[in-house]
Formats: C-alpha cells, structure tokens, sequence
C-alpha cells in the first residue's frame, strides 16, 4: 500500500542508532510462555513481525503489555495451546511458539508455517529434534500437533544440521524444550547465530542450565521451573549491516551507534576487500568510504560466516562496483528477488543455481520498483539512495516487517526519501489488511 519516493545521488552524513534485533526479539518473547512469573523484555523493535508475534502469544493466554520498547508479559490462562494459521502465516517465526508450548503445556498446536518467496521453508529439523526429546508429532489439515508422553520430555543426544547445515529456529525449538525435560541434551550442529546465543542468556538468566550456546554443540541440563525474565534484547546486526552499506553505497562516512560489531566480523570482511573500510570503536561503527567500491566474492553459510541475510543488500553495493562479483546463495538458493528490480535500475545481474554474477555499472537509474521481501526491499532502499534520479519502490510493507520507520532514520542522515500512502495496489493492500 505505501511507497518509498526516494531522489538518490546524496551524499549522507551523520549518526544513526541501531534497533533491538528482530530476530532475537521473535524467539525471545516465546519464552513468556515457559514461567508463570511476569517478564519484562527489553529494547524490543516496533514492528509488523513483533506485533504478529505478540497477537500470538495473546491467542496462546499470555497478556502483553508494550512501554516505550519493553512488552511485558504474564500467562493468564493456559486453554489455548493452538498458535492459528492466519498469524503463522504472516509471520513463519511464529513456529518459534513450538518449543516453549511442549516445555511448559506438553502440548502444542502451531500452523505448520509454509513457504515464502525466499524460497521452500521446511522445518522437519525442528520436528526430529522435538521427536528426539519424545514429543509424538502429527501433521493434519496443516497444523503441527506436538504432545509430551506422560512423564514428560527426556533429555536426548539430537544431531540438528540439515542439508543446508545448522538451522536456528529449530535450534531455539529444541533448546526451549530441552531447557525443561529430564536429564540432559546434547544438541550438536547446533545454530551459532548470536539471536541463538541471545536466547539461550535470557533462558540462563531465568534459571536454565544450558552452556555451548555459539557453539555448534550445546548442552542442556532440563530444570523444572523457570523464573520470570527481565532481558534486553541483542542489537540487530542485519540492520547495522544494512546501514553500513548504505553509507558504502553512498561514499557516506555515516556512524552507526548501539553495535555489536563482533557481531558483523564476515559482513565487515567483504566491505574491506570492496574498498569500504569500517573503523569500529566500542559500540560504534564508522564508515569510512573508498572511491568506488571494488568487485567481490560472497558465499552465505550459518554464522560466523556470511550471512544469507546480508546478500541482498550486498547484492546492491556490487551492482556499482568496479567489476564483476559473485554470490553464491547457500542457504536459500531462489533468494534473489532484489536482482530482477535492480536490472530495473540498469543493474548488470544474471542469475542461476544458487548463484548470482554481477557485472557492476558506474551508475544505478532511478525506477519504479517493487518490494518483495525484507531483505530483497532493504536492497532496493539502498540502490535508490545511490541511483540518479527518483525511484519509486512498492509494498513497503514488507519493509515495515523488519525496518523501524527507516525512511524517517535515513532522512536524518540527509537522505531525500518519502512515504507516500496510496492504495494503488488492491493486492498488496488485502496483503496489509490481513496483517
Ligand atoms: C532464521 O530463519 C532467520 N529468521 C532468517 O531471517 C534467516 O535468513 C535464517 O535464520 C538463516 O540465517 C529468524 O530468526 C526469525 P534456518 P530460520 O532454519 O530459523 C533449512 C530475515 O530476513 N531448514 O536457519 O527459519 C532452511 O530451508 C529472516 O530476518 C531445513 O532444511 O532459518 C534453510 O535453507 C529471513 N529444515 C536453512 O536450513 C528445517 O527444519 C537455514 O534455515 C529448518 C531449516
């Protein structure tokens, strides 16, 4: 329903503040299912996908309350153990409800989530880790029905990695239900991501005996009773990188305060081979742009390495780099969306098997464009800030899932970006309704 009008070819200048990370945030509130006790999470970011996931943790009897950047928790009833279709399905991550359902209700009922436009979204290493600890799952008319046998979860010995390796939501489903079961679990090729880290730190701080967390093996030492939580959420490293970029893409020497740049070591790696160098002092990280950005190589695998997450917005800055790059996506191979809107701005991409070759241009054109995921949007931001000329980008509503009120933070740093409101999309705006 809403477009960014944005007149690119500014250069920026300033400091932005990072967010609390999103992808922290979504398996962190699904903790408050585990304790009786309230909780209080903090630096919690405003948006689409966060306000799915409380609209869920609602349906499931749990009453939340938002202050400034804190939600604060309280189980009021237990009937409803279901996390229903027409939420999940807005928002996958909702499928994060799974665990801490099994570990305190022994029980759960979750929309079993489908696919989205980054490609197939299985998720039967959540289900063989579950199945490990002794849950019984069955899948009918499209939900996942998980129940604990009689005495309980048991701790188990579970190797987690898929085909594409480690999974971190299914890590976090595991880890929330191990963190109650009896006995020990082991769960090895375990995500290392730092929102898993994060998780596991806020489980610690309400009781739970886990160690390994960031580790590809975590150990689990289920307890009976959790505490409430008081937690502040990790920075969001996605949208650090995302800035940073922009300020690359821009040969703008914007400062991104609130960091965790030990957080970003791979993305930070490819900027410095692209000519971008990123001074980093504390919690503050600095751009400090090149002339033109030079040609690279990028291949996203499970953190520390780099991450799928960042390819988008990377994609972006190659398109005008000196050079051609490459991409090899392999974490979800069709997750190259940004590419056809970007050769709508004159950007030299050609795609195929998971892997994606730039031949970078002097200059991006502005143009009209459409979003079509988070991190494919975030892209098209970026090339727009670069670009000659205006670019028009529609649905950023799949912007606002993952992007605080960005057009209002880049115009800060001195970006000429709009958010014109317009229903001229009847089904984008049926999409925006429904959410
Ligand atoms: C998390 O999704 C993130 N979302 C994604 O960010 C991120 O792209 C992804 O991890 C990879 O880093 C949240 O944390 C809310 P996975 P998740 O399970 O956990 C395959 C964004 O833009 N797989 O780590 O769902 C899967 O197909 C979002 O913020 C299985 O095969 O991803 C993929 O190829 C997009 N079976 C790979 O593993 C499973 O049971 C990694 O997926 C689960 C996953």
């Amino acid at each position: 329903m809403d477009t960014f009008v944005i007149q690119g070819g500014h250069r920026l200048t300033g400091s932005i503040a990072v967010s609390g990370s999103k992808n922290s945030a979504l398996p962190i509130l699904a903790v408050s299912i585990m304790t009786g006790e309230a909780c209080r999470f903090g630096n919690i970011p405003v948006l689409r996908d966060i306000q799915t996931q409380v609209k869920i943790l609602n349906t499931l009897g749990i009453e939340t309350q938002w202050k400034g950047r804190d939600v604060f928790t309280q189980v009021k009833d237990t009937y409803n153990s279901t996390a229903p279709y027409e939420l999940v399905k807005q928002m996958r991550a909702g499928v994060c409800v799974l665990g801490p359902l099994l570990a305190a209700r022994g029980e759960a009922t979750v929309s079993l989530p489908g696919g989205c436009v980054i490609g197939e979204r299985p998720i039967d290493l959540h289900l063989r880790g579950l199945q490990a600890l002794g849950a019984v799952i069955t899948l009918e008319h499209g939900y996942i029905h998980a129940k604990a046998p009689k005495g309980g979860l048991k701790g188990a010995e579970i190797y987690l990695g898929g085909k594409f390796g480690s999974s971190v939501l299914a890590t976090d489903n595991v880890m929330c239900a191990a963190a109650m079961a009896k006995g020990t679990t082991v769960i090895e090729c375990a995500a290392c991501e730092p929102e898993v880290v994060d998780l596991a730190n806020c489980l610690i701080s309400m009781g739970a005996k886990i160690t390994g967390a960031g580790s590809p093996r975590i150990t689990i030492q289920g307890v009976k009773k959790l505490t409430g939580a008081a937690w502040d959420v990790i920075p969001d490293r996605i949208e650090t990188a995302t800035f940073l970029i922009a300020g690359a893409i821009t040969r703008s020497p914007i400062t991104v305060t609130g960091t965790r740049p030990e957080h970003l070591l791979a993305v930070c790696d490819v900027l410095r081979q692209m000519g971008v160098t990123i001074e980093r002092k504390g919690t503050v990280m600095k751009v400090v742009p090149g002339e033109r950005p030079k040609a690279s190589e990028v291949v996203t695998l499970p953190y520390p390495a780099f991450p799928t997450d960042c390819q988008a917005q990377t994609m972006a800055l190659m398109a005008v780099a000196d050079g051609t790059s490459t991409i090899v996506e392999r974490i979800y191979p069709e997750r190259f969306m940004a590419a056809a809107e970007l050769k709508r701005m004159g950007a030299k991409i050609s795609v195929a098997n998971g892997q994606a070759i730039i031949q970078g241009v002097e200059k991006l054109s502005g143009a009209e464009v459409m979003a079509s995921d988070l991190r494919a949007s975030a892209a098209l931001v970026i090339a727009g800030l670069a670009a000659e000329g205006e670019t028009r980008i529609s649905r950023v509503y799949h912007i606002d899932r993952g992007y605080e009120r960005i057009e209002e933070r880049l115009r800060k740093l001195g970006a000429k970006i709009q958010r014109a409101s317009g229903a001229d999309d009847p089904a984008a705006a049926a999409a925006a309704a429904a959410g």
